[in-house]
């Protein structure tokens, strides 16, 4: 399930008022739970899991599901380390998939003054004692913390170097650095203009996530 808040049903995926507001569906999570889980007794699917919910969220479905969710996927990176949300998901038993794992550098609408996780001096003084890529420096931390990382590249040499990240370690202290560089940065809020004001697009959803601390 990709958001605990739905959009209006229907073919049009982005549904908009004129306004540009979204068109929401109000269905509660864990029905849609509940009916994904016909999939799997089904044999339609083999697992299914959630992304972008929260700890509160995520005890909500558990607290109906007789099919666990297999994996959690959510923005996760050096700049928004998740410590709290991973240890939560790790002590239920649902696996954590980081989406977004190099800072998401090639988006659209990206703000100028947002901090470049591939930049960030701590990360490439890593790379350059290990003789790495600030990407790899970053995976490794991800492998080494038992988080799935989903980088995302269009650049066979990328790709391949996202691999390559099974041939070195990095310290307790090195782990334990890296997720201090933590600033709770989210690149990924769907943003939209109301009144010509920049605001979070699904923030007035009752069950939009990330007004949890966690
Ligand atoms: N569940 C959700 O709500 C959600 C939200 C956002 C994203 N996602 C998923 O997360 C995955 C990745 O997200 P993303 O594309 O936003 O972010 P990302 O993987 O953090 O960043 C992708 C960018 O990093 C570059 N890159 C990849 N490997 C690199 C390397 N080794 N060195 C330097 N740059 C490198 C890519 O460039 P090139 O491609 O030009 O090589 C591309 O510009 C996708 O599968 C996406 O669908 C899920």
């Amino acid at each position: 399930m990709h958001w605990p808040h739905a959009f209006e049903r229907g073919d049009n995926l982005f549904p908009k008022n004129p306004d540009g507001i979204m068109r929401y569906d109000y269905t509660d999570y864990k029905d849609t739970w509940k009916a994904m889980e016909k999939l799997v007794e089904k044999g339609l699917v083999k697992a299914i899991g959630l992304s972008n919910f929260n700890s509160r969220q995520i005890d909500d479905v558990l607290s109906v599901a007789t099919v666990k969710p297999a994996v959690l996927q959510v923005e996760c990176h050096p700049y928004l380390a998740q410590n709290e949300l991973i240890a939560h998901c790790q002590k239920r038993g649902l696996v954590v998939t980081a989406y977004s794992p190099l800072g998401s550098p090639d988006r659209a609408w990206k703000h100028p003054d947002e901090p470049v996780l591939l930049e960030e001096p701590g990360i490439k003084k890593l790379a350059e004692k290990y003789s790495k890529s600030p990407a790899q420096i970053i995976l490794r931390w991800q492998v080494q913390r038992k988080v799935v990382a989903i980088p995302k590249s269009v650049t066979p040499a990328r790709i391949l170097q996202n691999l390559q990240v099974f041939d070195f370690s990095l310290t307790e202290e090195e782990v334990s650095h890296i997720g201090s560089l933590n600033k709770n940065y989210r690149y990924i809020v769907p943003m939209i203009t109301v009144n010509g004001k920049l605001v979070a697009r699904d923030a007035e959803h009752p069950n939009y996530p990330f007004k949890d601390p966690y």
